[in-house]
C-alpha cells in the first residue's frame, strides 16, 4: 500500500504538530525548514510529509492528495472544509480572529470598510449582525489599512497583540478563538481506517497529556 501521506505547513503549525507526530511514532528525517524539498520520509515507512501553504491543506485533504492535513481552524472557516473529517482539535497555533481598529477610534455610522485577509468570515460576521459592511481583500498587512485611511476596521489573528499595538490599533470585537486542527479526507478514513485510528489515538492522547500538564 502507498505510504499515508500527512500535509503540514511551514513555520508555527509545523513546530506545534511535531511533538503530537512524535508520540504516534513519526518523527521528520530531515528538517524541511533548512530543505527545498516538498516531500519528506519519515521514521515510519508507511508515513511520509509533505510540507504546502497552510491555505493548501483542506484542499490537498478534500481531493485525497493528503490522507490527513493540519489546518488553523480561520483557514477551514475561511476556505471551506467539505469533504474532510475534523476529528481533532489539536489546540496548538492558539489565537483569535479579531475585529481591530485605531485607538480611540469612534464608532461607524451606516456601512463600515473592512480591510481583511478573511474576506467569508468576515462577510458572515458583519451579515450575522446585521451591519452592513464593504469587506476590501488583503493579502497581508492588514494593520496598515486603517492608519492610511484604506480601512476603518480589520480583520485578523491576534495572539500577544503586539502586532495591533505597534501600529497603534485596539481589538474591538472578538469573533472566534481559533487552534489548528486534525483533519482527514472522507475516502480514507474509511479505507485506511486502523492505521489512521491508531495515529488520531496517539495524537489525542499527547495533546490530552499536555493539557494536563499545562
Ligand atoms: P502562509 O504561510 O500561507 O501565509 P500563514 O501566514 O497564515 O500562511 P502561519 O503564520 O504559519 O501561516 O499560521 C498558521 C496558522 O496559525 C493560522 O492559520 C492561524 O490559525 C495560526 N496563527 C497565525 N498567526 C498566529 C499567531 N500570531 N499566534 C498563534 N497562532 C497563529
Ligand atoms: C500573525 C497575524 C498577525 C500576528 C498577530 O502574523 O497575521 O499579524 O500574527 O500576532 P500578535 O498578536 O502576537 O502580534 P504572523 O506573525 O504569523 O506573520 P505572517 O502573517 O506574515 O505569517
Amino acid at each position: 500500500m502507498k505510504p499515508l501521506t500527512i500535509a503540514l505547513s511551514k513555520g508555527r503549525i509545523f513546530k506545534e504538530t511535531l511533538p503530537l507526530l512524535k508520540a504516534a511514532g513519526i518523527e521528520m528525517l530531515e528538517d524541511p525548514e533548512k530543505s527545498r524539498k516538498l516531500v519528506f520520509d519519515t521514521s515510519r515507512d508507511d508515513v511520509k510529509i509533505i510540507i504546502i501553504r497552510a491555505t493548501d491543506v483542506p484542499p490537498y485533504v478534500q481531493y485525497g492528495a493528503a490522507d490527513i492535513g493540519v489546518a488553523g481552524k480561520d483557514v477551514l472557516m475561511e476556505h471551506g472544509a467539505e469533504g474532510v473529517y475534523e476529528p481533532l482539535d489539536l489546540e496548538i497555533a492558539k489565537c483569535k480572529l479579531m475585529v481591530a481598529a485605531l485607538n480611540d477610534a469612534p464608532e461607524v455610522e451606516g456601512r463600515v470598510r473592512v480591510a481583511t485577509k478573511f474576506v467569508n468570515i468576515t462577510r458572515s460576521y458583519y451579515a450575522s449582525q446585521g451591519r452592513q459592511a464593504d469587506v476590501i481583500k488583503l493579502y497581508g498587512a492588514m494593520e496598515l489599512a486603517p492608519l492610511v485611511g484604506l480601512a476603518d476596521r480589520i480583520v485578523d489573528i491576534v495572539d500577544t497583540g503586539n502586532t495591533l499595538r505597534a501600529n497603534g490599533l485596539e481589538p474591538t470585537e472578538l469573533i472566534c478563538e481559533i487552534s489548528s486542527r486534525l483533519i482527514v479526507n472522507r475516502a480514507s478514513m474509511k479505507t485506511r481506517h486502523k492505521q489512521i485510528q491508531d495515529i488520531l489515538d496517539a495524537m489525542e492522547s499527547a495533546v490530552e497529556a499536555r493539557r494536563a500538564s499545562a
